[in-house]
């Protein structure tokens, strides 16, 4: 699936006396794996959570396989696109496992919610899991889980619904090396095998240029790079390299 955003602007902030987006233009085909960087308040998950109709717009359009998200689209949209917040916004109460499952609630119709997840959701659910490795903590708290644990549940519950774009707002913020990988390695392999789009928010410029393959660069706003991270300018690698 294509995103294509054209002339992208958020309504005026009075706080920072401009638009959190201030006119973005960038098109991600299919099977691109894409990370956004930038400073903090440069824009990063305004402009992913615009892509999933989360933020209202001033104007501009974001087109999805050339469908404009509107309204009326966007529920239609909203099923192909998985996204795994800030800080991963995972029930801390629930289970690993009820918590994949919230990730159905989009695609299942009122009626069907009402009689509770069927048997081959769950199995679906169960199933992810096992595939990140968390077979064993299906049923836990995820409050209890590690940070590495809690964001292979995120990536879990944004899988459930069988997306064909994957977001992630700093999927490895916080974790440790080994986690962190782990957490890009499992990316890597949904980009590999399955071609899925992967857009992903990141402050660490050595994962970004270690798996994506394109970088977009995020300035008050404003996009200010847009080209292979491999050949990031020098003058860019400060907006990226940022404390959290
Ligand atoms: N709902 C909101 N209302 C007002 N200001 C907001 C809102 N969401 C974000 N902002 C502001 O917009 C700017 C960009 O935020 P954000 O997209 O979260 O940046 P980033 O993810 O790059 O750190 C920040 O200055 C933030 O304070
Ligand atoms: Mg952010």
């Amino acid at each position: 699936m294509t995103i294509e955003c054209k002339n992208l602007k958020t309504p005026y902030n009075t706080t920072l006396n401009r638009p959190i987006l201030n006119g973005i233009n960038c098109k991600i085909c299919q099977g691109e794996f894409v990370a956004l960087l930038g400073l903090n308040g440069a824009g990063k998950s305004t402009l992913l959570r615009a892509l999933v109709g989360l933020v209202p717009l001033h104007s501009g359009e974001i087109r999805i396989n050339d469908i404009l998200l509107t309204p009326r689209t966007l529920p239609h949209i909203r099923r192909h696109i998985g996204l795994i917040f800030q800080g991963g916004g995972l029930v801390r109460q629930l289970s690993a496992l009820d918590n994949v499952l919230c990730g159905r609630l989009g695609v299942l119709s009122p009626w069907q919610t009402l009689w509770g997840f069927s048997q081959s959701d769950r199995c679906m659910a169960l199933e992810l899991l096992a595939q990140l490795g968390l077979k064993e903590q299906a049923y836990q708290k995820t409050a209890q889980l590690s940070g590495g644990q809690q964001q292979r549940v995120a990536i879990a519950r944004a899988l459930i619904q069988s997306p064909q774009i994957l977001l992630a707002d700093e999927p490895i913020a916080g974790l440790d090396v080994m986690a962190a990988q782990q957490v890009m390695e499992i990316f890597a392999q949904l980009h590999r095998a399955r071609g899925m789009t992967i857009i992903t928010v990141l402050h660490d410029l050595e994962a970004a240029s270690a798996y994506a393959e394109r970088a977009l660069i995020l300035d008050a706003g404003c996009l200010v790079y847009d080209g292979a991270c491999r050949d990031l300018p020098s003058k860019f690698t400060k907006l990226s390299q940022v404390s959290v």
